[in-house]
């Protein structure tokens, strides 16, 4: 597959940048910057970079596609369960990251990690399962997956093959980047393989300063926001889906050509709030947990609040985080609902 065009260079982040990230996260990650934008990813991305850019789609792929912490999850559950005619006893069986090819999750598993994770989990051989099915290739593990294919990627529209949305229907959420920043930051401290060491405040300045995986988080949302109007894209907001879930639902359910009884929309609300997200084994990466990979401390569906941000940012990151948003929002339409 070494012949795929990939039409952006991959070059590692200054060696001063690459010291400073070592420190604060697992120390055995190198970054990559891709393109014209920057964007900011795991070495390992490079090598299916190409083959993810080419891979072949098929006309009954569905994506969910998102920058990190933006309400992925959810919008997974919802949408694999519309486009799978709610068949909960499923959803219940079979781990929601199994339901999904989650395409380039295979750069936090390198080879040396992997056996890192492995030597301290012996004797674990089937939870360990779950690992080496990450860890293939998201191309890979596409291709020899069947169909109907459900994929989730946090990867920018310009990343994914050109021609997704020809044959793809792809649904796009999105968030108020303060909410992203602290839920990614409580994400990097739960993952033993982020391993972030360090305070809110420093977790901030990485953020906008584009030094966290899969930035720059406004080139991200706009080149998706660009793509809204086009029939096989629906662009949600998490504050939509937070405010009034039933009619958000509803727009899931149009776009993907269901329709559902307002009994059925009930239950599938109720199935998707997040008292009930918290207690399903199935969503919450029980699976991981038992692998030691979680921390204790944190969790992976946490407060599912709009606006939670607040209580995380002083006066002076307030100002400084609405100044960056109103820079960003300058050349686009874009309003995060939240947003004034
Ligand atoms: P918080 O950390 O702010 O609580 P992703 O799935 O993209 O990683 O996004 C995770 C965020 O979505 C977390 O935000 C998580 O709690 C929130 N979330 C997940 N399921 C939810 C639900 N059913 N209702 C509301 N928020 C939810």
């Amino acid at each position: 597959m070494s012949s795929n065009k990939f039409p952006y260079d991959i070059r590692p982040i200054e060696e001063s940048e690459q010291q400073i990230l070592s420190k604060h996260f697992h120390e055995r990650y190198k970054y990559i910057q891709i393109g014209p934008k920057n964007y900011f990813m795991i070495s390992n991305y490079g090598n299916d970079a190409a083959n993810i850019y080419n891979m072949p789609l098929r006309p009954d792929d569905i994506f969910v596609a998102s920058f990190p912490r933006s309400g992925t999850t959810w919008t997974q559950e919802l949408v694999w369960l519309l486009a799978s005619d709610l068949d909960y006893s499923k959803a219940a069986q079979i781990p929601l990251q199994a339901r999904y090819i989650f395409l380039e999750f295979s750069m936090f598993l390198s080879k040396e990690l992997l056996e890192d994770v492995k030597k301290e989990n012996v004797g674990k051989e089937e939870q360990l399962e779950i690992l080496d099915y990450l860890a293939i290739p998201g191309s890979q593990l596409a291709a020899q997956s069947p169909s109907p294919r459900f994929l989730k990627t946090h990867l920018p529209m310009s990343l994914l093959p050109p021609n997704l949305l020809d044959s793809t229907k792809v649904v796009y959420v999105a968030r108020d980047p303060r909410d992203v920043a602290v839920s990614f930051y409580f994400l990097n401290r739960l993952y033993k393989l982020t391993n972030y060491i360090g305070d809110f405040k420093s977790f901030w300045g990485f953020f906008v300063k584009d030094m966290v995986n899969w930035a720059p988080f406004f080139d991200h949302l706009k080149e998706a926001w660009q793509l809204r109007n086009h029939p096989n894209m629906l662009f949600l907001f998490y504050e939509e889906l937070s405010k009034d879930l039933p009619s958000t639902v509803q727009r899931v359910a149009n776009f993907l050509g269901k329709t559902i009884t307002s009994e059925q929309l009930t239950t599938l609300c109720s199935h998707l709030s997040i008292e009930n997200f918290k207690n399903n084994p199935s969503i919450n990466q029980d699976e991981l947990k038992t692998l030691g990979m979680l921390s204790e401390k944190e969790s992976f569906i946490r407060k599912g609040k709009s606006g939670g941000w607040r209580d995380y940012f002083d006066e002076d990151m307030t100002r400084e985080a609405q100044l960056w948003i109103d820079n960003n929002l300058q050349d686009t339409d874009m309003r995060f609902p939240t947003v004034q």
